[in-house]
């Protein structure tokens, strides 16, 4: 068998009619006497493989019949193009290795719980719809990188380990730093406004936490934020690299992923309708739009869950809404200077319910101003003394966004709970495997 050319399923179209080898996991055995057919996956697809007595040798034929479901496996054979078959080739096997028969496997077919898939998230992980789910959003990542190399921002890494809060002191996860405490970064936002004013562009992408006490479907304990900032953009610059950026993704996933989309059944007439201009809606507006729509709610407060989600199953497009009260804000959000008591901010909600996925807006770039909304939010003034450096050398006015990952994997993909768009979550009750 070795020297058969070792090829991936997802190659297979190129090796008709040769003899070849793959390596892989048993997905199905099923048997009719004198053939067995092996569903073979290997992590770029699954072929069927077709054992037949006749054909192999007697010890070949025994091994197969022995194959439980994820036992490893190197085939040889040959490969044909069969119509009927779901990837439009089969393999007509003629040598198998086992590399390990696998032990009674927890997952089947039947129905589990949500709890006993999520104990077992390291097994559950290889289903077809979770690898469907891994490799999409493999690609929005792939595809949100290739949109910030080809407009020449700089990748900057910013720390996890934090002396300060970006968010609000609420959600901060401590930690021991030696002698010292240290918190988990929220946002790598600040870190992100310094690297911005040395390249102009920047963005970084990495995990980041929240010590979310709720139990809901958007929000995990740790989440992946991909963070652009830019240096002189205003807030309605910033909306429209936001704009582009989501079309961007969507339009990789619906023109590389389109099989994984199928798995998963995805209504892809839905995300073909994500075109610029999204939505445009002040605050304002987005309360009158609800009160409308008969929720209880007044101007002041935040946007809950129920409020997003009507917003968003209103608009066939992302809407951006922008202008929301000062007082409900971080302490960086510049206020509209005509309007003080409402911040040049964004929020991007996804159709279809799925809630915000972007955040963000134009920073404050006053020092006086910046130094009073530091003691309005009761922060600590002296860990942020290298921030309000920016605003003592040469400061000017810059503006950027951070946006889900998983937010947005989870809407792409339609699921139900966030918990199925990173491969290991951290929720509040969870933290393993
Ligand atoms: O709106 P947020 O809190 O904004 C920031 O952190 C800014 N500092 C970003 C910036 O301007 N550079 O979070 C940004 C996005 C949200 O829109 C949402 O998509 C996601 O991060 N997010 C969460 N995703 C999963 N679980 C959570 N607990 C999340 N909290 C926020
Ligand atoms: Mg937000």
């Amino acid at each position: 068998m070795s020297q058969l050319p070792r090829v991936y399923i997802g190659d297979i179209a190129g090796f008709d009619g040769q003899e070849v080898t793959l390596k892989g996991w048993v997905r199905n055995r099923r048997s009719s006497g004198k053939v067995q057919f092996l569903i073979v996956r290997d992590g770029s697809g699954s072929i069927q493989a077709v054992v037949s007595k006749a054909q192999v040798p007697s010890s070949v034929w025994e091994s197969a019949t022995r194959l439980t479901q994820e036992s490893s496996i190197v085939v040889g054979g040959s490969v044909r193009a069969d119509a009927r078959a779901p990837g439009g080739y089969e393999l007509d096997l003629s040598d198998l290795q086992v590399l390990q028969i696998a032990e009674d496997y927890p997952i089947s077919r039947k129905e589990h719980g949500t709890g006993f898939l999520l104990d077992h998230r390291h097994l559950w992980l290889r289903s077809k719809r979770q690898h469907a789910i891994l490799r999409i959003r493999h690609e929005i990542i792939a595809a949100c990188r290739r949109f910030f190399d080809d407009r020449d921002f700089v990748l900057g890494d910013t720390p996890i380990f934090t002396p300060n809060a970006c968010e609000g002191t609420t959600t901060l996860f401590e930690t021991q730093y030696f002698d010292d405490k240290a918190y988990l970064t929220q946002s790598g936002q600040l870190y992100n406004e310094a690297i911005a004013m040395s390249v102009g562009r920047t963005y970084c992408f990495g995990p980041t936490f929240r010590a979310e006490k709720s139990k809901t479907r958007r929000h995990l304990i740790e989440f992946w934020m991909l963070e652009p900032e830019v240096a002189f953009a205003d807030l309605d610059e910033i909306i429209a690299l936001g704009e582009d950026l989501i079309c961007a993704i969507v339009e990789a996933v619906l023109t590389r992923r389109r099989e994984e989309l199928d798995a998963l059944e995805r209504d892809v007439t839905k995300l073909e309708k994500i075109k610029k201009p999204f939505v445009r809606m002040t605050y304002d507006e987005a309360i009158e739009f609800l009160v409308g729509k008969g929720l209880d709610i007044q101007w002041g407060g935040d946007l809950g869950a129920q409020d997003e989600t009507t917003l968003g199953e209103a608009h066939d497009r992302p809407v951006v809404i922008t202008h929301y009260p000062t007082a409900v804000k971080a302490f960086y959000m510049q206020p509209d200077e005509s309007r003080p008591e409402v911040t040049l901010c964004m929020d991007v909600i996804a159709p279809e319910g799925y809630g915000e996925i972007i955040g963000g807006g134009q920073r404050v770039h006053d020092l006086d101003l910046l130094r009073k909304r530091i003691q309005e939010h009761e922060l600590p003034e002296d860990a942020f003394s290298w921030y309000l450096d920016l605003r003592r050398y040469g400061s000017v006015p810059h503006s950027g966004f951070g946006m889900g990952i998983e937010r947005v994997v989870s809407w792409i993909c339609k699921l139900d709970h966030l918990r199925e768009a990173i491969p290991f979550p951290r929720m509040l009750n969870r933290l393993s495997p």
